[in-house]
């Protein structure tokens, strides 16, 4: 979704912009611009609809610029257009504003206190630059104009302004939506995700809900809303530049499909000792045996994988668990256990569904705990635990190592609060042995990539609708697969539980439908296989995908077998390469699928 970059004392402002901008684009974005100034030149602003090689072609040739803000926009109010597009701009010339968030009071406040400006974009967020700009003419200082519109303002926003005028200053300010301060050595910066600047520096501040802060090139000051002074230490982002990058792959999907069983064995080495011990926080351990019940709550692809987690917990620890949509549970809360528990499967840590669960439950004081990639992350910092799913950054939209991570991470910790319990279903699973043959399993399926490449072709290459059934855990891995393939391929793709196809849905079957069966469950892949004839009978072309122990002569893709708490660890790789193989066989850019972001910070 929106990222953010700004700098200031930089010697090359447009060069920190464009870099951190391009770093970003994986968030997802439809739009991009720049603005550039500094003591000698004019300033600039430059903006363009589509990709930032549009954006890069338009600056003139030598802009350089000491202060600086950049953004690439995902459209929230008004469609992609130049004229929506940030930085925007006050109608004085003066202010020149970024925003990553929503204000949902816009409209009011342009009624309220805008009535003789004429705007000339469909965003809230120029109201909120002509609102700055209105408070400045009135005799505020920018500071205070800022403050006054971040107590206007209800919704979320990461600001970056910018004043013509004082080319040493930039203004900063944050709700809700992901902002960090960088400290460089010779000038300051923001974004919305380290990565945009590790190139530059590795030293971040991160900001609280409702902070203001005036960054010049050698000072940082930090406000809370009520104007109290906040000192804050920085910290070090030790993940390396090179770890983002694309090296030989076409698509960064694919390389983080390739990256899935190195994943495992890093998490192998940070979570389990010399000894086969999984090693977790004692005192997350404690309070996770307190609790009567889990609540997991995630979104997407973290859902899939909250799926997947839940019977292991359920039969490795013996613990009840329920697994719920964030953008629901918040605001349709169920009736919770007398001692229940959160915890929150999340790539970026950033979700907006997932933090609005978060700030309810805390103030419910209920134990919370976020398992995310990126642990400098929101949830991570604001959650009571976090752990971290090592799996490197994830570039490309559609989750996949992460998925792995989320799903390993979680094996591992189940298995640890089992044997904290002293369960005898704990004590019998050696999970080291068991992830690394799933790695081993993952390994030999990412090594078929040309075999499922062929099957792409009889099967999804021109089709415009295609299911995934399964039952269990294979109908959790149909879900996933479902929502990878529609993702990027733009196939309108279900993940169905096989056993409910005839009860309505049999109805869209018809000759040549694509239909996919995960067979990997002994106790119902009879059930399973069943089903798929029934959309056999009735014209389906069908690819059944089986684990070893269950596969049949004729089946057209075989998986190695593995422990069947952790099955979806090795069906799921079969699903990431159909989606990726016929995304690229229809000639989309893998990536960065159209509408979608990465990281999504809004509700
Ligand atoms: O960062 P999160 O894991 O919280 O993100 C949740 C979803 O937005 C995410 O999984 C999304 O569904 C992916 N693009 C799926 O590939």
């Amino acid at each position: 979704m929106c990222g953010i970059v700004g700098v200031v004392g930089a010697e090359n402002a447009t060069e920190v912009l464009l870099s951190g901008l391009k770093k970003l684009e994986y968030r997802g974005y439809d739009s991009a611009g720049i603005y550039v100034n500094s003591k000698t030149g004019t300033p600039e602003l430059i903006k363009r609809v589509g990709r930032i090689k549009n954006l890069e072609a338009a600056i003139p040739a030598g802009l350089a610029g000491t202060q600086g803000i950049g953004h690439t926009r995902w459209a929230t109010n008004g469609v992609p257009s130049v004229a929506n597009a940030h930085p925007h701009i006050s109608n004085d010339g003066r202010f020149y504003l970024v925003h990553n968030g929503v204000l949902t009071n816009a409209k009011q406040l342009a009624a309220d206190y805008l009535a003789d400006v004429t705007l000339l974009s469909d965003t809230d967020t120029e109201v909120a630059v002509q609102l700055i700009a209105k408070f400045v003419r009135d005799g505020a200082s920018v500071k205070e104009a800022l403050r006054h519109v971040m107590q206007l303002v209800e919704g979320s926003y990461a600001f970056a302004l910018a004043d013509r005028d004082d080319v040493d200053t930039l203004y900063v300010a944050k709700n809700k939506s992901p902002l960090l301060i960088a400290k460089g050595d010779g000038f300051n910066a923001i974004a919305s995700d380290a990565l945009a600047l590790l190139d530059r520096t590795h030293d971040f501040i991160e900001l609280h809900d409702e902070e203001l802060v005036v960054l010049t090139k050698d000072s940082i000051h930090i406000e809370n809303l009520a104007g109290a002074v906040q000192e804050r230490a920085s910290y070090t982002v030790d993940v390396s530049e090179g770890d983002g990058d694309l090296g030989a792959y076409p698509f960064y999907m694919l390389k983080e499909i390739d990256e899935q069983p190195a994943v495992i064995r890093r998490l192998l080495s940070s979570y389990v000792d010399d000894q086969g011990q999984v090693q977790m926080p004692a005192d997350l351990l404690k309070t996770l045996d307190g609790a009567d019940r889990l609540y997991f709550v995630a979104a997407g692809t973290s859902y899939h994988a909250s799926l997947a987690a839940a019977p292991m917990f359920e039969q490795l620890a013996g613990v009840p668990v329920s697994v719920h949509f964030a953008s629901e549970f918040g605001y349709h809360m169920p009736l919770l256990s007398k001692k229940p528990m959160f915890i929150f499967l999340t790539q970026s840590g950033e979700t907006a569904d997932i933090r609005q669960v978060l700030v309810k439950v805390k103030t419910m004081h209920l134990p919370t705990l976020t398992i995310t990639n990126v642990p400098t992350s929101t949830l991570a910092r604001e959650a009571d635990y976090a752990l971290s799913l090592h799996a490197g950054p994830e570039i490309a939209v559609a989750s996949t190592k992460a998925y792995t991570a989320q799903v390993a991470t979680s094996a591992l910790l189940a298995k640890a609060l089992g044997m904290f319990k002293g369960t005898a279903a704990a004590k019998k699973l050696d999970i080291k042995h068991e992830l690394s043959i799933v790695a081993t399993a993952q390994q030999t399926l990412v090594d078929q990539k040309d075999m499922i490449h062929e099957l792409v072709g009889k099967m999804l290459k021109t089709t415009r609708n295609a299911f995934y059934i399964g039952r269990g855990g294979d109908y959790y891995v149909a879900l996933e697969a479902a929502l990878k393939l529609k993702e990027i391929s733009y196939i309108q793709a279900e993940g169905f539980a096989a056993g409910e196809l005839k009860h309505g849905t049999i109805a869209l079957i018809e000759e040549g439908t694509p239909v996919i069966a995960l067979i990997s469950d002994p106790v119902t892949a009879a059930h399973t296989r069943a089903n798929a004839g029934e959309t056999q009978a009735r014209g389906a072309n069908v690819l059944h995908i089986a684990t070893a122990d269950l596969a049949q002569p004729d089946d057209e893709l075989v998986v190695p077998s593995v422990n069947g708490l952790l099955t979806p660890l090795a069906l799921i790789v079969p699903g990431q390469l159909l989606a990726y193989y016929a995304s690229l066989d229809r000639g989309y850019d893998v990536d960065r699928p159209r509408n979608l972001a990465k990281s999504v910070t809004v509700e």
